[in-house]
């Protein structure tokens, strides 16, 4: 399988409207299975549009994507890409639909077929990763935006996914829930492509950082 890319993206071409200027010109993108990828580029240039487009929920002019090789063309070959890359939104608002933390963090794994039983446990044990188990019974709502960014993080890994796709995953941490998903990830062997303003945070989880110019990706030093 080694020299397979685990996704691959060719020839992105991107803007929102035809009177806006480009975003993605002709860009590139390799994610390895075992490629863990820093995105670090200034407010505005793409980063959160990127995420959306490799998933699926806005289309670009241009792309060739393929998984494992396979292209990706329709909206069943982005669903392919959605179950194997967990995509950890940037406004923790859009990712929280339930009352209650734990039907937020068991509805992935439920929706992907778990048991109930397992499901709970799959949340309780992502609950505890990111040192909010007492949350559980809380209701969404009543949280702060770092609590409920450190629930939308633990949604995503209660189902346990293979890559991860986070987008600003830091913003309203406290240094300790920073250094605890820091943790989280360090142990988590798996493909992610991480968006992040915090270039110490993107270091100490990233491989590689990848910065965004002329509408292209490109290796930061
Ligand atoms: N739905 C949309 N329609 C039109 N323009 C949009 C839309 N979403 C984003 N944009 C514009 O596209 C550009 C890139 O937005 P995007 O959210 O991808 O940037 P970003 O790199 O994630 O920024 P940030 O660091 O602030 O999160 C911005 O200029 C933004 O205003
Ligand atoms: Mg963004």
């Amino acid at each position: 399988m080694s020299g397979i890319h685990l996704l691959q993206v060719r020839n992105l071409s991107f803007r929102y409207g035809s009177g806006s200027s480009p975003l993605f010109d002709g860009a590139s993108l390799d994610i390895h299975p075992e490629d863990q990828i820093g995105l670090w580029a200034d407010n505005g240039t793409g980063k959160t549009t990127l995420l959306r487009i490799i998933t699926g929920l806005v289309t670009p002019q241009r792309m060739d994507l393929t998984l494992d090789g396979e292209p990706v063309l329709d909206e069943e070959g982005f669903r392919r890409v959605r179950r194997r890359f967990g995509f950890v939104l940037q406004n923790p608002d859009d990712q929280l639909f339930f009352p209650e933390v734990i039907a937020d963090v068991m509805f992935g794994p439920l929706n992907i077929g778990m048991t109930e039983e397992e499901a709970r446990k799959s949340a309780e044990e992502a609950l505890a990763a990111m040192g909010i188990a007492h949350l559980a019974g809380s209701e969404s709502f009543h949280l702060s935006g770092g609590q409920k960014r450190l629930v939308t993080i633990a949604s995503i890994l209660s189902m346990k996914p293979e890559g991860l796709l986070l987008d600003e995953p830091t913003t309203g941490l406290d240094a300790r829930a920073r250094a605890n998903l820091t943790g989280v990830l360090r142990s988590l062997p798996g493909p992610r492509l991480v968006v992040s303003h915090n270039r110490d945070f993107l270091s100490a989880v990233s491989n590689r950082i990848l910065g965004i110019r002329d509408g292209r990706l490109v290796p930061l030093a």
